[in-house]
């Protein structure tokens, strides 16, 4: 098995040309370079471009390991994190796992659910209400340990664990995943004696899949997080510094990417025609908007689940304003196969499916719509993935965060840094008088 996603720009040419993108060769190389020697904006930030090489055998294990455990103990383990610390988790379980895990009577792993990444009363008390029946157990994941989304929900889950199972079996079905020194929750889970794992400082939150904040929850949820990180591994080979730029798929993206926001084109609009994928574009859509939002520049990246938002935007994205370029993620084979079958009245009309597998429905919908768009004057990227696998989806991960530092850079932005995150948490912490925050409380109030 040699295949690999594959990135197709064609049909992205007609509002720029192929030398509009060659034009920025210069730029995404010089991006890649500054990537590998470190010499770009945010360089203390880099820990995630060998990131999947590095990962040694006896890290695996270990995460294994920690997830066997919980594995055995529950049969529900609730991921705590938000940003970063959770979409990663989420968007690869999503696309692996069968659409109605949660209902099904049996399951291979414990269901993971995700907490923290809200704070939603409602949400929290009705997870909590569930879990009162329940073998759970916590993974809590928080680099500088001191977010206050996954601080609520852990303060509340951790006091329900210790009251179900005491304080002591809690303790063994608590993994707490954070920096290697610093913030309140290392201190915690050192008082508490809980098995943690380190986010290194040099990793980000949004560039922490591969990362034991993606591969513990992952792992828990029965997937193969050894092809994840050999996927990531053949992408990281794949654009390396020594591959051509004609040949550099994250080269390639980043440059035709800038080149359509330099021809007007202000947002990107991730496309999927399989509902497995919804959360991998939330999770590219935190890694592209916080590493390029910023200096009032950068590409808005939205999302759509086709064919269902056919029906809700496919209206304004045929038809209206014409800032916008569509990247589409194809998925080549599915897992499945259903036949549409006859039906002798065909009230229906659509006895000229009978036989066809859905597939086929959705890949012409797909071509359908490609078709329209780009004659619409919406510019098509299409990033073609085999199957959806632990294998690719390692792949496609490491080319959109290796296209991000690089589109980064083209921009002339610093990609791993997220400054304007500051702004709602300063007036929120005023709002409710954190101590500390007093001038903030009066400046504020003043204000309302
Ligand atoms: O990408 C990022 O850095 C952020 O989205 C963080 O992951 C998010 O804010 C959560 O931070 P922490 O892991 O420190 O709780």
């Amino acid at each position: 098995m040699d295949k690999k996603i594959n990135l197709i720009i064609d049909k992205a040419l007609g509002s720029i040309s192929r030398e509009d993108i060659f034009a920025l060769e210069g730029k995404a190389m010089n991006g890649i370079e500054q990537l590998h020697k470190g010499t770009g904006l945010g360089n203390d930030f880099l820990g995630w471009l060998n990131l999947p090489a590095e990962i040694t055998e006896e890290h695996l294990q270990d995460v294994e390991n920690a997830a066997r455990k919980l594995q055995s103990k529950c049969e529900v383990v609730v991921v705590i994190g938000i940003g970063g610390s959770y979409l990663g988790a989420k968007a690869v379980i999503e696309a692996l796992s069968n659409s109605f895990e949660f209902l099904r009577s049996r399951h291979e792993a414990p269901i993971v659910l995700f907490a923290g990444q809200n704070i939603g009363e409602d949400y929290l008390y009705e997870l909590q209400e569930l879990l009162t029946d329940k073998q759970f157990g916590i993974v809590v994941i928080s680099k500088s340990g001191t977010t206050t989304e996954p601080a609520i929900a852990f303060r509340l889950l951790k006091e329900q664990l210790e009251k179900q199972v005491g304080k002591e079996e809690a303790g063994q079905r608590i993994v707490a995943v954070t920096d290697a020194a610093r913030g309140a929750l290392r201190k915690l889970a050192d008082t508490e004696g809980y098995k943690t794992f380190v986010i290194e400082d040099n990793v980000g939150g949004r560039f922490s899949v591969l990362s034991p904040v993606g591969l513990l929850p992952i792992a828990i949820a029965g997937y193969d997080i050894r092809a994840l990180v050999a996927g990531a591994v053949e992408m990281q080979k794949a654009c390396a510094e020594d591959v051509p730029f004609a040949e550099n798929p994250a080269a390639i993206y980043a440059a035709t990417r800038n080149a359509l926001y330099q021809s007007g084109k202000k947002i990107e609009i991730l496309a999927n025609f399989n509902p497995k994928l919804h959360f991998l574009a939330e999770w590219w859509k935190q890694l592209y908007g916080e590493s390029e939002g910023k200096d009032h520049l950068g590409i808005f990246p939205a999302s759509v689940d086709f064919t269902t938002d056919l029906h809700s935007m496919g209206q304004w994205i045929q038809d209206g304003e014409r800032t916008i370029f569509e990247t589409v993620l194809s998925v080549g084979s599915m897992r499945h196969n259903v036949v549409i079958p006859a039906d002798k009245d065909n009230l229906d009309g659509l006895n000229f499916l009978a036989g066809k597998r859905v597939d086929e429905v959705n890949q012409m919908a797909e071509l359908g719509t490609q078709i329209a768009h780009v004659d619409g004057g919406v510019p098509n990227i299409k990033i073609e993935i085999p199957a959806l696998t632990e294998r690719y989806l390692g792949q496609l991960i490491y080319l959109f965060e290796k296209a991000c530092g690089i589109s980064g850079y083209i921009l002339g932005v610093n990609p791993f840094n997220q400054p304007g995150v500051e702004d709602y948490k300063r007036n929120m912490f005023a709002l409710l008088d954190k101590p500390g925050y007093e001038a903030e409380s009066k400046a504020i109030r003043e204000r309302l």
